[in-house]
């Protein structure tokens, strides 16, 4: 049997012909591309504004910089490092919350309970290609006078109640190669925030007002001066191209997943041992991740051995959580117990899932999942 990796991204002739492009035009940085995919995308999710970005961990750092924010941000800790990273980076403080079992996503009560004096905000995580509960995080923002930052690394393209994720707050998006779309590294910010994108784009230029891009057409393009301290998040006019054709398809790429998951859910049903991914009524799930679930963490470290040793390149997102992890273990230092997360971190297996891959893989992986637990 040919291996089965995690994922694999889905590129053809249009990326490769977009960077030759631009490596024919000698404009290598951050340029008209960039420009190009910022509206493309802004359009996409339905925001004003789009800011490329190098990665999502930095539009993480850049939206709790941009919101002034200086206190307590509360999030899971059922999720990837860098949400939490991003927080402390920017000198604010992670809470962490607990999940729901169904979506596996931020609760909302969890929240309200942690709300305190020092709290100035929230980033639910949309885990794995389905939204947390937009609806809830928007009134428990304006309920407490919170800003509300969408992690959205995992969910490109995902809608709560027909609205896209990462246009209910400042959005954050990664283009890692295992995200719904790819630029190798890369991220995007979201925002309506006039305000906010500008001091963004900013603060991703080393502080300095416009761009090398924008100087070129002032009349005194030698001009670099810094109006702040700032960064270089910048994302390069190549990674741009390739983003631009990668959001073309994004739609293609994200019903190709659900179709996978709909063939794995329905080939899986007959296995009593294994809980399958949860999709919420008012959410469309994009599947950037397909994640069972196996009560008993032997049994499911079994799983993962079992197939990785077929050449099946299972994985598990995420475990340990944020709060075992011995950075965050001090940060917090005690830590809450967060019993619904422990649990499902001890559980969750995530599955091979990718737009390139076969109904006949899927079925390669169910095949040697129900050999496991025969
Ligand atoms: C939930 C979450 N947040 C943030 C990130 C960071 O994204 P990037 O690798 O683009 O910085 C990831 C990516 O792995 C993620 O899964």
């Amino acid at each position: 049997m040919d291996k089965i990796p995690l994922c694999r991204p889905f590129l053809g002739e249009e990326e490769r012909q977009s960077v030759l492009e631009v490596l024919e035009s000698g404009w290598l940085t951050h340029g008209s591309k960039n420009k190009k995919f910022e509206d493309n995308f802004a359009q996409y999710v339905g925001v004003k504004h789009a800011i490329t970005m190098n990665s999502c961990t930095s539009a993480l750092h850049i939206a709790v910089e941009i919101l002034g924010i200086k206190g307590e941000v509360i999030l899971p800790s059922f999720t990837w490092v860098a949400s939490a990273n991003a927080i402390v980076t920017a000198g604010a403080r992670p809470v962490f919350a607990d999940i729901k079992e169904d979506t596996l996503n931020i609760d909302p009560k969890a929240i309200e309970n942690l709300i305190t004096s020092r709290t100035e905000a929230i980033m639910p995580v949309h885990y794995g290609g389905q939204c947390a509960d937009m609806t809830a995080m928007v009134n428990i923002a304006k309920k407490n006078g919170l800003a509300l930052i969408e992690d959205s690394a995992e969910t490109i393209g995902g809608k709560h109640n027909g609205q896209m994720a990462g246009s209910y707050g400042v959005g954050c998006f990664s283009f890692f190669p295992t995200k719904n779309m790819t630029t190798g590294e890369g991220g995007m910010l979201t925002t309506s925030d006039s305000d906010l994108d500008r001091k963004a784009r900013i603060l991703i230029g080393h502080g300095i007002d416009n761009t090398t891009y924008q100087r070129e057409s002032s009349d005194k393009p030698w001009r670099r001066e810094a109006s702040q301290i700032g960064y270089n998040y910048r994302m390069s006019n190549i990674l741009a191209a390739i983003g631009i054709c990668q959001l073309d398809k994004l739609e293609e790429m994200n019903s190709r997943r659900r179709h996978l998951a709909a063939v794995y859910n329905n080939t899986l049903e007959s296995i009593g041992d294994i809980i399958r991914p949860f999709e919420s009524h008012d959410s469309v799930h994009v599947y950037q991740m397909y994640v069972i679930r196996v009560k008993d963490t032997k049994r499911r470290d079994g799983l993962v051995y079992f197939l990785r040793d077929r050449g099946i390149g299972a994985s598990v997102h995420f475990d340990p959580p944020l709060h075992k992890m011995k950075p965050y273990e001090d940060y917090c230092n005690p830590c809450r117990a967060l019993s619904v997360t422990e649990k499902i971190c001890s559980e969750i297996v995530t599955l091979p899932i990718y737009p390139g891959m076969s109904v006949e893989q899927v079925g390669q992986i169910c095949d040697s999942i129900k050999a496991y637990f025969k």
